[in-house]
């Protein structure tokens, strides 16, 4: 929140002229970094807007579509010189923003007729791992295909999701709730109001997904409902070295060059409604798809994203801050650090363990050297807690003066309750790990035991997540499982989540020894774990798809009492603790309910209204300008775009700087055809740099310039502004995107994929 306290009195100087005049504008062209001296720049035409923009530092905020309309907004678009007015994004069902699709953990948007969704390389990874069987590697080589025919599954928890409506519910949502007095029932009966809403809203709509989404910590909800598109297909994937060129040692930084872009197609039915996978179905017809444009464009200009950022904690309590940052932070790099580990042991493995064990790295090391960057983006600029804790004390000074005592009560009850949930937080996270993801045949079998039991329960009253509405979802994820479950690795992050808990104290983990079923006292270390999953992983049920699928459709608990599985006995004794820690999250969720939109309420007060919610997986814009760290400097490193030549330069021929020989050589004869940009003196422009807002969740949003067409996509933050996740702030903060023209051209020149680029409505170029 009070991220955004400075940024949004930056704005408004900047609307209303400031006190100080605006620095003057930096040379919109620089001297790019590898334009021989005679490239001649063409003077642009006098832009009236450029000034503006130039000065113009966002003030960060993922706003919310309706948010769009917000005066500071509308005021901006204008003096920035977009040609879209922002009120047209206050709207999400219409062009662009209707274009823009949630892929689960990744965004992707619509860019032909025939469903083709273009998204992150790094956001198909899991699709690229899945098909990779009997001595193919896609994730290595890329992927393909020639024709319709040939395009496989995304895999059966794929998804592509198309918003079709958008409702505010906050009335029917929290009206009343006071009065219920016991957390839990409270809790409950939030949870009774959400599943109402999304079964009438569900009702005789096969195909069609609707969620409750809390905004403002419970302050706001909105109803949203989506077409939900489940035969989703993979099309086209470069090869590891262009879409994670550089890897683990460009990741979160600039300069980069990574060619971050692959293809999706959702599929559906004939009659044009969702279905399961099946060689009948037929490409989906958007509404709404975007235009691709290989226009380009320059310093200074006007960009926004569309995406579905998932988290971030800025409205959270100051103290909860420090307590993330001195505990929680640290614990958890601790954890990723050992998976990290764990993942690189496995791969010289060969085989799928290999190619498993690479995705599982990469995705660690993304966390990881996340978690590292907030901290040390806090530890070098402490002025952003201390912006935080002076909003927090601001906040805390209006709730204190008279008429606001509710304000006040709220807030102090509230810090109680974070105080108490902060004792238990590394213990709560190492029992969850070892429950949870540390082995997936753990986790599915306390997630059978709960089937079983809500099963016998009418389907409203079941728990949310385990209706008949969830069947599907949970038989996907189960199928899902068979084509990335490896014995090896799971087995492996077990070990480590056991091990992990049995080094605490044993008052702290009661459960460890109930799981592993010894007797209370028994000293549990390496040699015991061991053996214990020696017999456990000897021949595990649940490793076979169709047991675990019949258990899920239709176990019982008498049933699973029978079964001769070790996860499954294990999941039984362990069952009553699950639900037990599950009662305190729901007393504790239930005052949050009533507590935490009061903090919210008072911050928003104090920073006079606009206030951007933490992002929630929903649908959210973020705008800005095409610019570097230092747009004042000329040096080749801070230039906001960098171009192919430098490829050549940073090219080791080893992993992860080994571009393909055909890149390199077409780099070499400078053949880019008409995607060169004579601005770049004559290179081809591979990624740009922006200070738009975004974060993970937001990996394949479509990035747009000012007429609303799709000129590349976000696929990474510097590692310099990770600390934005929790307190913004707009001086270190970019977004690093990766240029149409690349991805354009590779697909045009390189991979074979012409068909692609005619679907996208542009000429191939390239002979
Ligand atoms: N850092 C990016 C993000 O989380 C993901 C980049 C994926 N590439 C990689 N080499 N890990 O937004």
């Amino acid at each position: 929140m009070k991220k955004l306290a400075l940024p949004f009195c930056a704005v408004l100087a900047a609307a209303c002229g400031g006190e100080a005049p605006p620095p003057a504008p930096p040379p919109r062209v620089a001297p790019p970094p590898s334009a021989s001296a005679s490239a001649a720049v063409v003077a642009p035409p006098p832009d009236p807007n450029l000034p503006f923009r130039m000065a113009y530092a966002d003030p960060g905020g993922m706003w919310m579509p309706s948010q769009m309309t917000l005066p500071q907004h509308v005021d901006t678009f204008q003096k920035m010189g977009v040609k879209l007015d922002a009120k047209t994004l206050s709207d999400p069902l219409q062009s662009p923003l209707a274009g823009v699709v949630f892929l689960g953990g990744c965004t992707g948007s619509f860019v032909s007729p025939e469903g083709l969704v273009v998204t992150n390389h790094h956001c198909a990874q899991g699709a690229l791992q899945l098909n990779s069987k009997g001595g193919k590697n896609y994730v290595e080589g890329g992927f393909l295909a020639k024709t319709r025919a040939d395009e496989p599954t995304a895999g059966p928890a794929q998804r592509v999701m198309v918003a079709q409506a958008y409702t505010d519910v906050t009335a029917k949502m929290r009206d009343g709730l006071d009065a219920i007095k016991d957390p839990v029932a409270r809790k409950k009966e939030s949870e009774k109001r959400s599943k109402e809403l999304v079964a009438a809203c569900e009702k005789d709509r096969p195909g069609i997904r609707c969620q409750v989404s809390s905004f403002f910590r419970g302050g706001t909800y909105q109803l949203i409902e989506m077409l939900e598109i489940r035969d989703v297909r993979l099309v086209y994937a470069p090869a590891r070295s262009v879409g994670d060129y550089g890897g683990e040692i460009d990741n979160w930084e600039w300069p980069r060059h990574t060619g971050d872009w692959s293809f999706f197609r959702a599929y559906v039915g004939k009659d044009g409604k969702p279905a399961d996978y099946s060689p009948d179905n037929v490409p989906y017809q958007p509404r709404h798809w975007l235009k691709v444009t290989t226009a380009g464009l320059e310093p200074g200009d006007f960009v926004m994203v569309a995406g579905y950022p998932a988290v971030t904690d800025r409205t959270v309590n100051a103290s909860e801050v420090h307590h993330d940052v001195e505990v929680f932070y640290p614990y958890l790099i601790d954890y990723l650090k050992e998976r990290y580990k764990l993942a690189e042991a496995h791969l010289g493995d060969g085989g799928e363990t290999a190619i498993k064990a690479t995705v599982m790295k990469q995705y660690t090391q993304n966390g990881l050297e996340k978690y590292e960057g907030i901290l040390q983006g806090l530890a070098r600029n402490p002025g952003l807690l201390a912006q935080k804790d002076a909003l927090d004390k601001k906040a805390k000074e209006w709730a204190a003066q008279p008429g606001h005592e509710v304000y006040k009560e709220g807030i102090e009850k509230l810090e109680a309750l974070i105080d108490k949930q902060q004792c238990a937080e590394l213990a709560d996270f190492d029992r969850n790990l070892a429950l949870g993801r540390g082995s997936s045949l753990l986790a599915s079998a306390i997630s059978l035991m709960r089937w079983a039991e809500e099963r016998g329960k009418k389907d409203a009253d079941r728990k949310a997540g385990y209706q008949e509405r969830d069947l599907p979802r949970a038989v996907a994820a189960s199928k899902q499982l068979s084509r990335q479950y490896d014995r090896t690795l799971d087995r492996a992050t077990f070990r480590m989540a056991l091990l992990r808990a049995a080094r605490r104290i044993e008052a702290e983990r009661p459960w460890l020894a109930t799981l592993l079923g010894v007797k209370k006292g028994t000293r549990i270390d390496e040699a015991l774990v061991d053996k214990t999953l020696d017999a456990w992983y000897k021949s595990p049920a649940l490793e076979d798809e169709k047991t675990r699928l019949e258990l899920l459709e239709k176990g019982t608990p008498a049933g699973l009492a029978a079964s001769k599985d070790a996860f499954v006995q294990a999941a039984r004794r362990v069952f009553a603790i699950v639900k037990a820690e599950e009662k305190k999250d729901d007393a504790r969720a239930g005052d949050a309910l009533l507590l935490a939109p009061l903090y919210t309420e008072a911050n928003k007060a104090v920073l006079g209204g606009a206030l951007a919610p933490d992002a929630n997986a929903t649908l959210r814009v973020t705008y800005g300008t095409v610019r570097s760290l230092h747009p004042e400097s000329s040096a080749p490193a801070d230039w906001p775009f960098t171009v192919a030549s430098q490829i050549l330069a940073k090219d080791t021929g080893k992993d992860p700087f080994n571009a393909p020989q055909k890149l390199l050589d077409a780099i070499k004869a400078k053949d880019f055809g008409p995607y060169a940009d004579p601005a770049l003196g004559g290179d081809l422009p591979i990624d740009f740099e922006s200070d738009l807002d975004i974060t993970g969740g937001n990996s394949g949003s479509p990035t747009l310039n000012d007429k609303g067409e799709l000129v590349g996509l976000a696929f990474d933050g510097n590692k310099e502004g990770l600390a934005s996740d929790v307190v913004f702030d707009g001086t270190t903060t970019r977004t690093i995107h990766v240029d149409a023209r690349y991805m354009i051209w590779t697909m045009d020149a390189l991979d074979g994929a012409k068909p692609l680029v005619k679907e996208m409505g542009l000429e191939p170029k390239m002979p």
